[in-house]
């Protein structure tokens, strides 16, 4: 039986991306059907709003999604898409593994962590106020709640990925409420983990060991903030947000996106890299349980890279998008 995807092509490079991903996944034989939706600038354009109901409703429908980049339009009254479908959605999980890819020149070829961030608190919280002319405060919410379940989540993905370490990053020196409970929580899930390896480092430390020594980290959890900026940071690890797959996922649906924005600079020209997409859907198509499917895609995208002849403009190459879509899908048949 097909299953049923939402599909947010997205802003910008956008749609040319998420063409060329469509393409090489229905080349793997996976029986799928795209419910495909607008959001950000064109559907601000066309209905009047960045995030609109419908897409809320097919996401909750299909429980999943796959999403290209957004364009947040600057100024006041917009609120980001991204942090809209997170919160609509409760995806409070945010999954970014970081992989080496063959060819790609990085200083760590072995790399392979995954950052787990919790996804809906801290200083995204957004409540945010003028205490008088000139000073604004910013509210910082943690919750037992919240930090309880991504622990949980952190160590339930780690078992499931056969992952052997967790470092939970936190500035409870400083901040001894807020991340003093994001840490307990930590703690506690751990010991119903004896398997699984349980330590701390406080967030200043861990970035710098994450860019002298990355290959010792497993699993990395983050509270909202540091997880924002740790994932970008171990991205360039690896050769930037054009190549890293995201993905959110709540309780009850799950959407896996391309971390990169929407590259206004070189939109509609076809030379974008669809590598970050596509990865995200790999992620995917192991999340709805179509592993042979997944595993076909990711050989024959790991190939190509290791091959080096096709590649796109932002990675040292001359080849469109189409090219480089066409290359994978050649190494499946
Ligand atoms: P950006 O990621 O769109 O572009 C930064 C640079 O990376 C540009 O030179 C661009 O050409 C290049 N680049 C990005 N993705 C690429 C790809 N797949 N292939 C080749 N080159 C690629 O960041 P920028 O310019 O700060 O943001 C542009 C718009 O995207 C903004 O409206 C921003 O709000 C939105 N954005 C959306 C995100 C999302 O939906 N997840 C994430 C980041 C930004």
């Amino acid at each position: 039986m097909a299953h049923r995807i939402t599909l947010i092509p997205g802003d910008g490079i956008g749609p040319e991306v998420a063409s060329a991903v469509v393409r090489i996944i229905e080349a793997s034989g996976v029986q799928i059907e795209w419910e495909t939706h607008l959001a950000g600038q064109q559907a601000l354009e066309k209905l009047g709003v960045t995030l609109p109901d419908e897409l809320i409703e097919s996401i909750k429908r299909n429980k999943v999604g796959l999403k290209g980049p957004i364009t947040t339009p600057v100024g006041k009254g917009f609120t980001s898409v991204n942090v809209g479908l997170r919160k609509a959605l409760d995806l409070y999980a945010n999954l970014r593994p970081i992989r080496a890819l063959p060819n790609i020149p990085c200083r760590n070829p072995n790399l392979d962590l995954v950052i787990v961030r919790e996804n809906t608190e801290s200083l995204y919280s957004g409540i945010e106020h003028e205490v008088v002319p000139g000073v604004i405060e910013s509210l910082k919410i943690i919750t037992e709640k919240a930090s309880t379940m991504i622990a949980r989540f952190a160590f339930e993905f780690a078992k499931s990925e056969e992952r052997k370490k967790i470092t939970c990053t936190h500035k409870a020196n400083i901040m001894k409420m807020s991340d003093g409970l994001f840490l307990s929580c930590f703690h506690k899930v751990a010991t119903e983990y004896p398997d699984i390896q349980a330590e701390d480092k406080i967030i200043d430390n861990a970035c710098m060991q994450l860019v002298m020594r990355p290959e010792q980290f497993d699993v990395l959890l983050c509270e909202n903030l540091y997880g924002d900026i740790v994932s970008d940071l171990c991205a360039g690890l690896i050769g930037g947000l054009g190549l890293v797959p995201g993905a959110n996922i709540g309780e009850k649906s799950a959407v896996f996106e391309a971390v990169h924005g929407s590259a206004p600079d070189i939109a509609g020209k076809g030379i974008a890299n669809p590598t970050a997409l596509l990865q995200s859907a790999i992620l995917m198509l192991r999340h709805i349980d179509e592993r042979a499917a997944a595993d076909l895609v990711e050989t024959a995208m790991l190939t190509v890279f290791a091959e080096g002849k096709v590649r796109t403009g932002d990675i040292g190459g001359t080849a469109t998008t189409d090219e480089f879509a066409e290359a994978i899908i050649a190494k499946m048949n």
